[in-house]
């Protein structure tokens, strides 16, 4: 039998031979060697496209410090691999207690890492807490998600970000592909193998219209479902009309839908109120950053019992008789239940990461503390790789 190593060096592998625009950047990455002398805390989902990014970083080379974004969507046999890899230290374990994620972002800053690449902000927080005083090599951040990016303004607002920090997320080559294609796809792909369920004739109720909301409609209807939307701004709202959905408020849709999905980033959108709308036998899931979104607390005081109906999904027997279906623990669904984006997706994305690492190896010294963009060269030129590896 093959060990959890072996497996993860060949999901490791297949997930490489799908990311020729990383293939380039890591051949570069070779000779010129920009992150020499650097060691790079890394704290993102760590699965097989997660592994190749952190290859790159290192034949670049870096020192690697390695943990989870989200204890459920680590991915065992790839710390296993990543493991076995010299200059790389990881600190992660897939279902690890909140607890024990808490100290792996300790142990990360305590290695007195001088770039960060993370992916929901929960770093950039714990650096505030702890002192900058406490990192004096650490040069700047890179965040990979709108969540994380909402957090870095939100402190640069406050007067708080200690760092320069690189939003990836608000590169055009991010959210346009990643948020909206990426996770349209990997979420109906996780629904699909935990349930096992057909999705064409379906009411979906997607909650929150950006980029993660229109990926996930898209898909939807691509599948056969009818799709209502529930969306706070009014112009996006119009947008999913024009797209063809349906829109009502979260309460209304609620009581349609029979599969309901979060993607908003914000907490407790699916609340009380809402919970006590959802159909008999219905399936809730959330595809954004934390798993806040659906209110479990509520949940379980509403319920008399909660199972495991089959691996990834939890059957909610509620005292008025309705059994309702959470998958992933409420976490993000196509993490937690499946293997996250496609590869070519993720060598997009990540692509964006390594190139904005290296400028701030290179010119973060003379940044000030702000949230910046990725530079559009960058942007561009991953659009013009991309366009030529096909
Ligand atoms: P976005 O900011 O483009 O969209 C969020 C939308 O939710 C906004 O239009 C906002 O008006 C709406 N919204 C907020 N509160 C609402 C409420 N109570 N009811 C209805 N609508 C509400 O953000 P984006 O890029 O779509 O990301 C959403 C979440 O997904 C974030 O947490 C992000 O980090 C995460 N994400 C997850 C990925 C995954 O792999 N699962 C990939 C990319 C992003």
């Amino acid at each position: 039998m093959k060990s959890e190593a072996e497996r993860g060096h060949e999901k490791i592998a297949w997930a490489r031979a799908h990311m020729p625009v990383h293939a380039r950047i890591r051949e570069r990455f070779e000779r010129e060697r920009p992150f020499a002398g650097h060691l790079i805390g890394a704290a993102l989902h760590l699965e097989a496209k997660t592994a190749n990014l952190i290859l790159t970083l290192r034949a670049g080379g870096a020192e690697m410090y390695v943990i989870g974004s989200n204890p459920l969507s680590t991915q065992d046999e790839i710390t296993a691999a990543l493991s076995e890899t010299d200059g790389i230290t990881v600190s992660a374990r897939h279902g690890e207690s909140l607890e024990e994620h808490a100290a792996s972002i300790d142990r990360l800053l305590d290695a007195s890492p001088t770039l960060i690449v993370e992916d929901g902000g929960e770093v950039i927080g714990r650096i505030v807490e702890r002192g900058i005083e406490r990192l004096p090599r650490l040069i700047g951040i890179c965040a990979e998600t709108t969540t994380g990016v909402e957090q870095l303004r939100e402190l640069e607002r406050a007067g708080k970000l200690p760092i320069p920090a690189i939003a990836v997320n608000d590169a055009r080559m991010k959210y346009l592909l990643d948020n909206r294609y990426g996770t349209g796809q990997s979420t109906w792909d996780a629904i699909m193998r935990s349930t096992n369920l057909l999705v064409a004739g379906k009411t979906v109720l997607i909650i929150g219209y950006g980029w993660v909301g229109r990926g996930l409609a898209l898909r939807a209807r691509g599948l056969g479902a009818r799709v209502v939307v529930a969306e706070l701004d009014p112009i996006k709202s119009v947008e999913a009309l024009m797209e063809g959905h349906d829109v009502a408020s979260l309460n209304e849709g609620i009581a349609q839908a029979d599969i309901v999905l979060t993607a908003t980033g914000k907490p407790g959108v699916v609340g009380k109120e809402a919970l006590e709308r959802v159909k008999d036998g219905a399936i809730l899931a959330n595809a954004g950053h934390f798993g806040y979104e659906i209110d479990k607390e509520a949940l379980d005081e509403m319920s008399v019992e909660n199972r495991e109906a089959r691996p990834g999904v939890r059957a909610y027997r509620l005292a008025d008789g309705r059994t309702i279906y959470l998958l992933g623990e409420g976490e993000l669904v196509n993490l937690s239940v499946a293997d996250g984006h496609p590869a070519e997706i993720m060598d997009i994305s990540f692509a964006l990461q390594a190139l904005s690492l290296e400028y701030l190896a290179r010119n973060g010294a003379t940044l000030s503390p702000r949230v910046y963009p990725v530079p559009e060269e960058i942007d561009t030129q991953v659009a013009r790789t991309v366009l030529s590896v096909r």
